[in-house]
């Protein structure tokens, strides 16, 4: 058994230490050339992670719920129009369906925690236009059910990719299946900027062109306004600090996926827990293990136990799934969902911990449910 350590949930200050010297020589030279908005920097990384996904364009926006709702504002959504979206996912997700005129019909997850396409099927109605799959905690759901569903059903796709970047389903990237995908760059995400930022991935070159004008005060190239827009443009300086975090991105995946092996290695004989897909389980999903989300029997009493010897864990969003706020207005019951928001949480998970670290947090859990 390992000695005692601390082990933070996530090291913010990690997100600018790991790589002060450039971040620093960078935006010193950004500033110095009073480059701050809609820059050099914008356009190299724009095209960098463009070229990472191998989609054809990249948008830089304020941030990931932003990416959200400008592809979600190019679907002409009216008063009554449903979006169907999994309910274990950000508030985010169905607050820019929301804010572009639909309405968020949530619903269940499966054991992967992802969009269940039987849920999408039992969910559809007349006022069915689009789904929101979210590839949450660094997977991308199984998509090709829910493109059938799509393609039947003459329904638009726009994903919540914010967790995914570089995940891949059957080779193709979050992102991709439909119209458009959404990436976070929010500090704690596999690719986190020093605040906020997001961007929209997009083959459509006619979604392409709105969400650049629509992130712009709905100006085109020229100046011209020709619809209503926003000021979300992704900060010239968090371009900078992304273009470094860029080069290294493909360690930080494979950084995360070995921590996601030991932990698969070590806990998987344990009956208490669900794990997520180990990283080896589907040549179809290559997972980017953004967080490693497990279901545990006993949940509350194996976090205090961990707490107690300095392991620090946390419940997404707090524990609660979108259709449970009630003040959104949702009087739903989601099955799945709601046993496995009694029964989750996220275990550390990031390029700050080594591999050490990881063992400890699976001796404390072992040692918990041996107890
Ligand atoms: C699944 C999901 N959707 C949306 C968002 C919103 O992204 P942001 O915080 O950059 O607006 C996040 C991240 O915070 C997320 O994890």
């Amino acid at each position: 058994m390992l000695a005692k350590r601390e082990i933070p949930f996530f090291n913010y200050p990690a997100v600018f230490a790991a790589d002060s010297e450039e971040i620093m020589a960078s935006i010193s030279a950004v500033l110095a050339r009073g480059a701050y908005i809609m820059q050099a920097e914008l356009t190299e990384f724009e095209t960098q992670l463009a070229k990472y996904v191998g989609m054809k364009h990249a948008i830089g926006v304020g941030d990931g719920t932003m990416a959200i709702l400008l592809p979600l504002l190019t679907c002409d959504l009216s008063p009554g129009d449903e979006v169907i979206v999994p309910s274990h996912t950000f508030v985010a997700s169905a607050a820019a369906i929301h804010h572009a005129g639909g309405t968020p019909v949530p619903v269940d997850c499966g054991a992967d925690h992802l969009i269940d396409a039987k849920s999408v099927r039992a969910a559809l109605s007349d006022r069915t236009r689009g789904i929101m799959p979210v590839q949450l905690n660094g997977r991308t759901a199984a998509m090709d059910p829910i493109i059938e569903l799509a393609q039947e059903n003459d329904l638009f796709i726009v994903e919540d990719s914010c967790q995914a970047l570089g995940s891949t389903y059957k080779g193709r990237p979050a992102g991709s299946f439909g119209i458009a995908g959404a990436i976070s760059f929010y500090p704690s995400k596999t690719l986190g900027c020093l605040g906020d930022g997001g961007a929209v991935l997009t083959n459509d070159e006619t979604v392409a062109h709105k969400v650049r004008s629509l992130r712009d005060h709905g100006r085109d190239a020229s100046g011209e306004v020709s619809r209503w827009g926003f000021n979300t443009r992704l900060d010239n300086v968090q371009a900078a600090v992304l273009n470094i975090k860029l080069k290294s991105y493909d360690k930080a995946i494979s950084h995360r996926r070995r921590l996601a092996a030991v932990y698969e290695e070590r806990l998987r004989g344990v009956s208490q827990l669900l794990l997520p897909p180990a990283p080896d389980a589907s040549p179809d999903h290559f997972d980017i293990y953004q967080n490693y989300e497990i279901e545990a029997e006993s949940r509350d009493a194996l976090r205090q136990h961990l707490v107690d010897n300095g392991v620090h864990t946390i419940l997404q969003w707090g524990g609660m799934a979108i259709h449970q706020f009630s003040k959104l207005g949702f009087d739903q019951t989601l099955p799945y969902t709601e046993r496995m928001v009694d029964r989750f949480m996220l275990l550390p998970m990031n390029t700050s911990l080594s591999d050490a670290d990881i063992h400890y947090v699976c001796d404390q859990i072992l040692a918990f449910y041996e107890s």
